[in-house]
């Protein structure tokens, strides 16, 4: 890996990789089994302060830049796709706090979310408002010192388990995009229900939930910013999140690559090891190339967006690299994982070996936090504004 990392980074990485292999690998296939949220790994992770890592130290978090937060990312869903979205979600569940929140929301409710007390959530999609997220049918309205939130979100990230949730909701229909608003609400609110946990085809331990929302009454206090905010809110944490979610790709087709590496060393056909032959060794070499070209576009989308910091309006560029990342990464998982599957012959399709979860893990990294048809579409508006360099 020739990208320059800091020895701290270094260091960092060496130590999330060996924690990785040891306590996480040996729960993977089961956690993919079952389908239950991985409770042992979400502790473990708070015990090693992962949980917030890349949240602000003076509210509690690890303080990690997003570079470092995404190579702790990468390397958990190298062995793990669902124990690295425990990290990835927090992480989202939490942005728009701190992208939007006054000092005094902060100071309420990052501490919690840093340190796992809490689980966090991210409640924006709508049964008809996916990639247009703008389209937001939940409503908000003022009633003296509170609002009352009505409506449905759906696959919402830990939904079901999380005690604060940031919910996108409507203040002003008639003003469409510019009507929406962002609150912070307690998990454990009135009026506020579960409905049906999705049941996946990879990602599997991590909880995907429909949520209720019946005259739900959220203090004047919990909303992020002005009125009519709400959808910036999002797009501005999403161009700080979406590096993550590159990161989950990137790790999941290294993991790919890994497990390939070493079932073609060992298996052999026509009297000789796998890896001999030629038309196997171009397949191993294009997955590295696609591999190390998006491990650079996501390592330097991870600077641009980390000079922004999290409170600057998004520049153009900050809105492409994110973009692109993702796009790169999550492309570049899918064709990994099929490629190795496809490797692995027989043993690619059966669940004795871990090619086949990490393809089917790989799948909504091209679908979720924008689909890639969304990303494109940024790129593309943002490609306008970039002048010549
Ligand atoms: N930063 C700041 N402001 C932004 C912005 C950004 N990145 N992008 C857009 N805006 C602003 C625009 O400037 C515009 O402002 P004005 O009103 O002042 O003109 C306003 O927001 C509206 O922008 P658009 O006209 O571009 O909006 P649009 O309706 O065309 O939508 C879209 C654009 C890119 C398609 C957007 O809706 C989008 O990103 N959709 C995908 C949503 C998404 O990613 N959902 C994922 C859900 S979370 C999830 O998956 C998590 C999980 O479970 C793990």
């Amino acid at each position: 890996m020739s990208y320059d990392l800091t020895e701290e980074q270094r260091m960092f990485r060496e130590t999330v990789r060996r924690l990785a292999l040891e306590r996480v690998e040996p729960r993977a296939a089961e956690i993919d089994r079952t389908g239950e949220f991985p409770w042992d790994i979400f502790q473990l992770f708070r015990d090693y302060g992962l949980v917030g890592v890349g949240m602000p130290e003076e509210l509690g978090g690890g303080g990690a830049d997003l570079l470092t937060f995404c190579i702790g990312v990468e390397e958990i869903a190298r062995v793990c796709a669902t124990s690295s979205l425990i990290i990835a979600a927090q992480h989202l569940g939490a942005m728009p706090i701190l992208v939007a929140g006054n000092e005094e929301q902060k100071r309420r409710f990052i501490p919690d979310i840093a340190s796992g007390n809490k689980i966090s959530a991210f409640a924006l999609t709508e049964p008809e408002a996916g990639s247009d997220a703008g389209g937001t049918k939940t409503r908000a309205v003022l009633d003296g010192d509170r609002y009352r939130l009505s409506g449905t979100k759906v696959f919402i990230t830990n939904g079901g388990l999380a005690k604060t949730l940031v919910v996108f909701a409507s203040t002003d229909p008639d003003r469409g995009v510019r009507g929406v608003s962002a609150f912070v609400v307690d998990g454990e609110s009135q009026g506020l229900s579960v409905g049906r946990i999705e049941d996946k085809m990879g990602i599997r331990g991590s909880q995907t939930a429909m949520l209720n929302f019946d005259d739900v009454r959220v203090p004047r206090e919990n909303l992020l910013g002005q009125e009519g905010e709400g959808f910036k809110i999002a797009m501005r944490t999403l161009d700080r999140t979406r590096p993550g979610i590159a990161a989950q790709a990137l790790g999941i087709a290294q993991g790919a690559l890994d497990a390939a590496l070493d079932h073609l060393k060992q298996r052999r056909q026509f009297g000789r090891p796998l890896i001999e032959q030629e038309a196997i060794q171009f397949m191993l070499a294009d997955m590295e190339t696609q591999i190390q070209a998006s491990r650079h576009l996501l390592y330097k989308a991870a600077e641009v967006v980390e000079t922004a910091g999290f409170e600057a309006q998004s520049s153009p560029e900050v809105t492409r690299y994110s973009a692109m990342a993702k796009l790169i990464c999550s492309d570049t998982a899918m064709e990994v994982t099929t490629n190795a599957v496809q490797l692995f012959g027989g043993y690619g399709y059966v669940r004795d070996y871990p090619v086949e979860r990490m393809m089917r893990d790989a799948k909504i990294t091209q679908i979720y936090e924008g689909t890639n048809q969304v990303q494109r579409l940024v790129i593309f508006r943002n490609l306008l504004e970039k002048g010549l360099n």
